[in-house]
């Protein structure tokens, strides 16, 4: 696996189009599975800091569970306004286990 990755999961600990959360360095991540993809942001809204593991995912987009603000899991943009966006994380899947990112992508 490439340097600057930290395996975090089984791949089996995440389900189809399910979430989890996990530590990495300060940051909490949320890492989603969307049929089969997987997609990285950090768990903490813009907003207020909701935990956006819990949100619903539809179409790409994840909406935070306290006030439904919406973000796209490709990018971490807001959907709904360009003023707020959410830190994303680099993330594979290798010989069965999840891996993520030290670090946030740089935007
Ligand atoms: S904390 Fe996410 S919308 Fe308010």
């Amino acid at each position: 696996m490439s340097a600057g990755f930290i395996c975090v999961a089984e791949r089996s600990a995440l389900a189809r189009n399910a979430a989890i959360s996990r530590s990495v360095g300060a940051y909490e991540v949320a890492i989603f599975d969307v049929d089969g993809e997987l997609y990285a942001l950090e768990n903490a809204c813009p907003h207020q800091g909701g935990p956006l593991v819990e949100g619903s995912v539809r179409q790409g987009v994840v909406t935070c569970p306290w006030h439904a603000w919406r973000f796209d899991l490709r990018t971490g943009c807001m959907t709904l306004g360009d003023f707020a966006r959410v830190a994303r994380f680099a993330v594979r899947e290798d010989e069965g286990r999840i891996w993520l990112s030290e670090e946030p992508i740089e935007e």
